[in-house]
């Protein structure tokens, strides 16, 4: 098994330049199954999500190629509708093949999606959204068949505002006959970002100014290049490293709109961030008292495991609270390994920010748990093995190149024991 070996050793300085967006990739990679190829996705992150996302596509017929960052995908050759085996079943956004495929093909066959274990993660929303749009589901217990004979533009209203449902339906609504509304739709930079790729192939998607999105289907969708923009949360994450560390470091394409509620948080702690992404980390920092997750554009939850790091030696008392998913505190027990003082109080974590984290053999939880704790190894007195390396490369596309050029003491290691 793979772990990352880190030794907590000062400030952090340098600059970086940060990865394509992940979770603009997946749904963008899906939406290509959508019309003629073949597309071009440009700045693509080589990481582990991605690759099990174009084996889904070649399992489907279509034919995907790497050069370096851009990744060709051109559907044309599509066979099957059947969204089966591993890679299906341990990343979530298999899912998001369901709106893709129905509007393509007419039919989907898939397992059940898989993902981080940070709450029970349903798929219920998806789904109504497909039946609102005119198929029909059949539900196994591991296997999901739906198949429509033509999707039809619909007025849905989300229960709450999914990410992937909101997906979902935009890419099955841009092959059904008439207008679609999605209402409480999703506005997260990844969501903007899809409607911009089919916008950019032909299609009509406005946001009107309550939030709803409008989709008119049926037109020709034409391939095009298309780059992605840089990943948020990994840019947050190198913040909330900073953090953790000090020092003063500078990511280059670091896109600060899009971070302006953990920005917010990071300078209310005595950060200091600037738009051209310098970045300062000057002792002391101090905690924040509360703050919950919430969907965009308030504090992103995929940054709630990274910023429970920082906080742990931030000086004074925090209250992080998770309002997003229903299991996404379990970093917090690893972290008590290392010395926080950390108190689990229903869904919110109470930090007393005062502890010296110190070098210890933890394991990663998940993706965002397994960034959070490289982040507190490298502020920590000492040496920490972090094992789970493998959750990590889902999202990281070589977090250790990345930190090492700020300075970092970190290095992947093969083991021969699971850590
Ligand atoms: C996307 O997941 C992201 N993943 C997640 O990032 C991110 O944490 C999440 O959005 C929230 O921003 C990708 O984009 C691939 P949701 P998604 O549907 O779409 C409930 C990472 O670390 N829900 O917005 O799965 C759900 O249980 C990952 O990069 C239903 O109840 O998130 C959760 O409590 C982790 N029924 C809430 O909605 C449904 O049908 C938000 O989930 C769908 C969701």
């Amino acid at each position: 098994m793979s772990y990352l070996k880190i030794v907590g050793n000062g400030p952090l300085t340098g600059e970086i330049t940060v990865q394509g967006s992940k979770n603009a990739a997946l749904p963008i990679l899906a939406a290509c199954l959508i019309g003629e190829g073949p597309c071009v996705i440009e700045n693509c992150p080589q990481i582990r999500d991605v690759e099990d996302t174009l084996s889904i596509l070649n399992q489907l017929g279509v034919r995907t190629g790497r050069k370096a960052s851009a990744v060709s995908v051109d559907a044309s050759g599509i066979r099957n509708a059947s969204v089966r085996g591993l890679q299906a079943e341990r990343i979530r956004s298999s899912v998001l093949f369901l709106g893709a495929l129905l509007g393509r093909m007419g039919e989907a066959v898939f397992s059940r999606p898989g993902g981080c274990a940070i709450g029970s993660r349903p798929i219920d929303l998806h789904l109504e959204v497909m039946e609102v749009l005119g198929a029909r589901i059949f539900q196994e217990e591991e296997i999901i068949h739906a198949d429509v004979k033509s999707l039809r533009g619909a007025s849905i209203r989300l229960r709450m505002p999914s990410v992937g449902a909101t997906e979902n339906g935009i890419l099955a609504a841009v092959c059904a006959d008439g207008e679609t509304v999605i209402e409480n739709a999703a506005r997260e930079p990844e969501v903007e970002e899809l409607c911009r790729f089919l916008v950019l192939r032909g299609a009509k998607i406005l946001r009107s100014p309550d939030g709803a999105l409008h989709i008119w289907g049926k037109r020709p969708l034409s391939p095009v290049q298309f780059s992605l923009q840089p990943d948020r949360i990994v840019a947050g994450t190198y913040l909330c490293a900073a953090a953790c560390c000090k020092g003063k470091i500078r990511i280059c394409n670091l896109p600060y709109q899009e971070l302006e509620a953990p920005i917010g948080i990071l300078e209310k702690m005595g950060m200091k961030v600037a738009p051209d992404g310098n970045i300062w980390a000057n002792p002391p920092l101090k905690g924040i008292g509360y703050l919950a997750t919430e969907p965009y554009p308030g504090f992103p939850t995929d940054l709630q495991p990274p910023l429970m790091a920082a906080l742990c030696t931030a000086g004074g008392q925090s209250r992080l609270c998770e309002t997003i998913f229903d299991n996404r505190l379990t970093t917090a027990g690893q972290l008590r390994k290392m010395g926080a003082h950390i108190e689990i109080r229903g869904n919110c974590a109470v930090i007393d920010g005062t502890s010296c984290l110190h070098g210890e053999t933890v394991s990663a939880p998940d993706l965002r748990g397994g960034a959070a704790l490289v982040c507190a190894a490298l502020g920590a007195k000492g040496e920490t093995m972090l094992g789970g390396y493998d959750y990590i490369a889902r999202g990281y596309e070589n977090i250790c190149r990345d930190l090492k050029s700020l300075g970092a003491d970190i290095n992947l290691t093969e083991g021969i024991t699971d850590l």
